[in-house]
């Protein structure tokens, strides 16, 4: 089964990008290591990554045509973005909500997100590791006969 791995805006900047808050991981290791996870698991895991608003529309769309699990890490899009909320509400299998850090610890504008109330589940300040727990779940809770 494929699942999407959808992260938004700064994240291609992990390791690189406030390592306090998120770690010293790079983008590109987190996607090997996603992609890892998924083999282990047997899921065939692609990892994307977009600063553009429009290109993680278009991919929530493919998803939700294929019928493709989703774990999305909407960055700050999650706190504002209703059109990345209405792409989402599109989709025809689970997804996971995933943030690195604790957002709930962190400013009030973090607090709210439009997407948590369509997500299957949310794992928030586990570090890079709620990727790996979110495919988890996936492969054991939201494998289709596609
Ligand atoms: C984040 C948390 C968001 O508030 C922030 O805008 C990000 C990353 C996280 O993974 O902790 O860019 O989604």
């Amino acid at each position: 089964m494929k699942v999407l791995v959808l992260n938004g805006p700064n994240l291609g900047r992990l390791g690189l990008r406030e390592p306090e808050v998120y770690g010293s991981t790079t983008h590109a290791q987190l996607a090997d290591r996603c992609r890892v996870t998924g083999v282990e698991l047997g899921l065939d895991v692609e990892v994307r990554q977009t600063d553009h608003e429009g290109e993680m529309i278009g991919w929530l769309h493919e998803a939700a045509d294929a019928g493709h699990p989703v774990v999305l890490n909407g960055a700050a899009w999650t706190h504002y973005s209703i059109a990345i909320r209405d792409a989402v509400a599109q989709l025809t299998a689970p997804l996971v909500e995933v943030h690195i850090s604790n957002v709930h610890k962190r400013e009030d504008f973090r607090h709210h997100s439009y997407i948590s109330a369509l997500a299957a589940g949310v794992i928030v300040g586990l570090g890079i590791d709620g990727y790996f727990l979110a495919l988890r779940w996936i492969a054991d809770n939201a494998i289709r006969s596609a």
